[in-house]
């Protein structure tokens, strides 16, 4: 196969996209409305299947065709319990293309492209890129340690993983972790990638599900509010609360030296939704990316799109090599 690398054109066909920009999937922070807004503005929207029962995820792919026919996503962390439900509806509903992430890209793989589905798998290593292109996706998300969410262990910056993973694979490779304007579109583009992932910037649009005071406490957010915690459980991203928020005690009893069991008690159950889908910044989790400390407003989803797109042509008459002049962003 040709190295499809550095080829925004080539991941645009593959994904069936005017752009290449993916509104990531994310838990309590997606839904058919924001999949429709990303879709009609020419990028992919995704739906976040990991805090949705299966009757929910089934609902939301009825309103998302209902709205619109062309291209959309259906993200599923393979850590799902009811993971073979998810790949049932989305096998009956023939969703076009499946990003799978926390887990084996081999097991589901198969299953996904007999069903029609593209499949993109998140890695946040160059080792995991190359298992996952043996397993047969068709693409890879490299998302750095910068990113909202869940995330890798080894810490490997966007920076130094977008290239790592470029050199390791021949498929397309999308780079997430701190996108969200058009210079840093661009420079994903110059690292080699061919589309660009943004997460935390989608949370921050009017038609994210998100709590509108996580929202807020997102656009007051400064540098360094962000940490990657509950690394001996399953890491995530978190943002700080209110003093003395479950932020603050996680902070606590890992600077402490708590061990697994004291966290998974601590964690309990419940708290991302409660923290981003219903806005208790005191007792919720607050998953977004070090990007929080640039991101002000929620805009309208095809707005945003349309600035990002408008900013990064404005860029390729002023500042860009020629080779950054592609048709999928012109
Ligand atoms: C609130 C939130 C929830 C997320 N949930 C998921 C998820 O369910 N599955 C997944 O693969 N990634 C998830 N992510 C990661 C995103 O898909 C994306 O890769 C990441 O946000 C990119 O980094 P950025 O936040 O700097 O844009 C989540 C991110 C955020 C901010």
């Amino acid at each position: 196969m040709a190295n499809q690398n550095g080829n925004p054109e080539a991941l645009c066909d593959l994904l069936g996209v005017a752009h290449p920009v993916i509104q990531a999937g994310m838990v309590w922070c997606t839904g058919a409305d924001l999949v429709v807004a990303v879709g009609r503005a020419g990028g992919l929207g995704t739906l976040g299947a990991g805090s949705m029962y299966p009757e929910e995820l089934d609902a939301e792919i009825q309103k998302v065709r209902a709205n619109w026919d062309g291209p959309f996503a259906v993200n599923v962390p393979l850590l799902y319990p009811a993971v073979e439900e998810h790949m049932e509806t989305i096998r009956r509903h023939k969703v076009p293309v499946v990003f799978t992430s926390a887990g084996s890209p081999r097991k589901w793989t198969d299953f996904l492209k007999s069903a029609g589905a593209v499949v993109v798998h998140v890695v946040s290593s160059a080792a995991f890129a190359k298992k996952s292109e043996d397993a047969g996706v068709d693409a890879v998300v490299a998302e750095g340690f910068e990113a909202g969410g869940h995330n890798g262990r080894e810490e490997t910056t966007t920076l130094c993983l977008v290239p790592e993973v470029v050199d390791a694979v021949r498929i397309p490779v999308i780079a997430a972790g701190g996108f969200y304007d058009a210079r840093t579109m661009l420079a994903a583009f110059a690292l080699g990638a061919s589309g660009v992932q943004m997460g935390s910037r989608f949370v921050m649009t009017q038609e994210n599900p998100a709590h509108v005071a996580f929202k807020q406490r997102i656009a007051d957010a400064g540098a360094g509010e962000t940490r990657l915690m509950l690394k001996d459980i399953t890491p995530v991203r978190l943002l700080r609360g209110p003093e003395g928020s479950f932020y603050d005690r996680v902070a606590s009893a890992e600077s402490a030296g708590d061990d697994v069991q004291a966290l998974r008690v601590l964690l309990g159950r419940g708290r991302a939704k409660l923290g981003m889908r219903e806005g208790d910044l005191l007792e919720g989790e607050l998953e977004i990316g070090q990007v929080s400390a640039l991101l002000n407003d929620w805009p309208k989803a095809g707005d945003l799109m349309g600035e990002i797109l408008g900013d990064y042509r404005a860029f390729g008459t002023a500042k860009m090599a020629p080779g950054f002049c592609w048709k999928a962003l012109m």
